[in-house]
């Protein structure tokens, strides 16, 4: 019999998520803290659950909120997930967290008996709603197993990396590397255009060389057009992820000189008060840095999501 589907947090990432799994026709019950952004959902099928516990029912829960502390919130708080007498049999998390909030997070979760999976993402809201994300578990591997369908359902790829928090030590890692390729990005952007090429062409180039890759693919429109106000990540997600990069980076004994210059970047960037914008915003303080006034170049560039 197939698993009752429960979601929680439907922000960028958990919306475009969501929706893949009711296009594979699983019924799922949402909750987000925002209603308003649970209710159009209805119309592609979901059902909308009034609070968070009333998913305590189901027998398989995704949640995708923003920090550890968040997670937190939603599991064990007054009115959270778990905090009742019903309890899901397992809570699939793929928000982008830490290690050790995660291990406390499942020990909490299996002491009373719930399962838990790690199954963070590589792909931003326009790469779910492709369907081409990549998703990485780690925790028992029949639990993979058995959550693995769903999976493929959000997903182009999905696998198992091994067990406990293996998947976020991935991530951060992951992330880690998303930070320093974007601020690479940007210093030679502003190198090539403050020298003479224009944004758009010194892109495309850098696109077909074997540098290019999906990610500066799907951030050359952005990087060209300037269009920041069309958010796929913010300064302040981006902080917060190279931060658990530098915390693991400590943890575990490892010099990273490149991603330790660009968490500086990133929170100057932050510290200069963007905030409800795409992180690609980057490329403007890089310019200003360099003296450079920045317009749109008002091109049509290949994103690399076309089907
Ligand atoms: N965007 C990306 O490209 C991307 C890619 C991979 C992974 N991630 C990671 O995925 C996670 C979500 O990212 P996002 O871009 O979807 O963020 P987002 O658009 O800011 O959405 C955050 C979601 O978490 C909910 N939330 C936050 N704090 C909460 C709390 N205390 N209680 C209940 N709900 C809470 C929000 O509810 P409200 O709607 O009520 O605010 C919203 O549904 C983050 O960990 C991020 O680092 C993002």
């Amino acid at each position: 019999m197939a698993d009752s589907l429960g979601w929680i947090g439907l922000g960028r990432m958990g919306e475009a998520m969501v929706k893949r799994l009711l296009k594979g026709n699983h019924a799922v019950t949402v909750w987000n803290r925002t209603r308003s952004k649970a209710e159009p959902l209805a119309e592609y099928g979901a059902n909308i659950a009034a609070a968070r516990n009333e998913l305590a029912v189901c027998d398989l829960v995704f949640t995708m909120v923003s920090t550890t502390d968040d997670l937190k919130e939603v599991l064990f708080a007054a009115g959270g997930l778990v905090a009742g007498e019903a309890k899901p049999k397992v809570v699939v998390d793929s928000s982008s967290i830490s290690q050790e909030g995660s291990a406390e997070i499942r020990q909490r979760l299996e002491a009373l008996g719930v399962a838990y999976l790690c199954t963070p993402v590589s792909g931003n809201a326009k790469v779910a709603k492709a369907g081409k994300l990549l998703m990485v578990s780690s925790g028992p591997k029949a639990l993979y197993d058995r959550a693995e369908p769903y999976l493929q359902a959000m997903a182009r790829k999905v696998m198992w990396v091994g067990e406990g928090e293996l998947a976020r030590i991935w991530k951060i890692a992951h992330n880690t590397m998303f930070g320093v390729v974007i601020q690479n990005l940007c210093e030679i952007t502003v190198l090539a255009e403050k020298a003479g090429i224009p944004r758009h062409v010194f892109l495309e180039s850098i696109n077909d060389s074997v540098l290019g890759s999906m990610y500066t693919r799907y951030k050359s429109p952005t990087l060209a057009n300037l269009t920041f106000d069309e958010v796929t990540f913010t300064p302040k997600l981006l902080l917060k992820d190279m931060d658990l990069g530098m915390a693991a980076a400590k943890a575990h004994g490892v010099a990273m000189p490149a991603a330790a210059a660009t968490r500086e970047s990133v929170a100057r960037m932050v510290g200069r008060g963007h905030d409800n914008v795409d992180f690609a915003v980057l490329l403007l303080e890089t310019a200003r840095d360099a003296g450079l006034e920045l317009k749109s170049e008002n091109v049509k560039l290949s994103d690399g999501l076309e089907s």
